[in-house]
């Protein structure tokens, strides 16, 4: 299967390979070598102010945690995100111990995300990243207070044989990886 995507201009390869596949090894784990450098690379991403306003709430499969936080998820991501060797959960600390707005939490929680992933390709790894989750139970399953909120969780594993997921899955494993174009996104870039 082609999941590599097709640009306009080069990529470097971690990039390139980067996608959200379904197909999970059940039977695969994660040491916390591995488990070390993804959350290395999240802590690295840039930060506003450096105040990295959130924190990743890991669980592998296997533990009450991981069935919690899986209990959580939307039945539709249930279905492949209950095989992944491990869950992290994406907060962001959305007010400052001063009660102000962490006005950058959201974006800043999206570049950790991102390096986490790029960091997986790089190993070898494939990440999934979920916004179909309920966020109160989420919330409640990390017994998390009011200036934290649940904004993503990340399946991490490693790549499964998309031939066992249920059928309609199948499909959607194999839709062509599209993107709006260069254009669109950048309007004028070339000027
Ligand atoms: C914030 C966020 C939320 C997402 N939520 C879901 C989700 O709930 N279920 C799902 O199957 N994929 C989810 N995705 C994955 C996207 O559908 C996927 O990244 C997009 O289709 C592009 O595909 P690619 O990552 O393979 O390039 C999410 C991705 C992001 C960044």
């Amino acid at each position: 299967m082609d999941t590599s995507a097709h640009t306009d201009y080069p990529l470097m390869p971690e990039l390139a390979r980067r996608h959200s596949p379904r197909a999970f090894d059940h039977d695969a784990t994660l040491t916390d070598e591995q488990l070390g450098s993804l959350l290395e690379a999240a802590r690295w991403s840039a930060s506003s102010s450096n105040s990295q306003p959130w924190r990743l709430f890991v669980a592998k499969r296997g533990t009450p945690l991981f069935d919690s936080m899986v209990d959580a998820l939307a039945s539709g991501n249930q279905a492949w995100a209950v095989h992944a060797s491990a869950l992290i959960v994406n907060v962001a600390k959305m007010v400052t111990d001063e009660g102000k707005d962490e006005k950058w939490a959201v974006y800043d929680i999206g570049q950790a995300a991102a390096h986490l992933s790029i960091q997986a390709t790089h190993m070898g790894l494939i990440v999934h990243q979920m916004g179909g989750f309920d966020k109160e139970a989420m919330h409640g399953a990390l017994n998390l207070d009011d200036a934290h909120q649940p904004w993503a969780v990340l399946a991490v594993g490693h790549q499964g044989d998309p031939a066992l997921l249920p059928e309609k899955l199948q499909e959607r494993e194999k839709n062509p990886r599209v993107r709006k174009p260069l254009d669109e996104i950048a309007p004028g870039w070339r000027q």
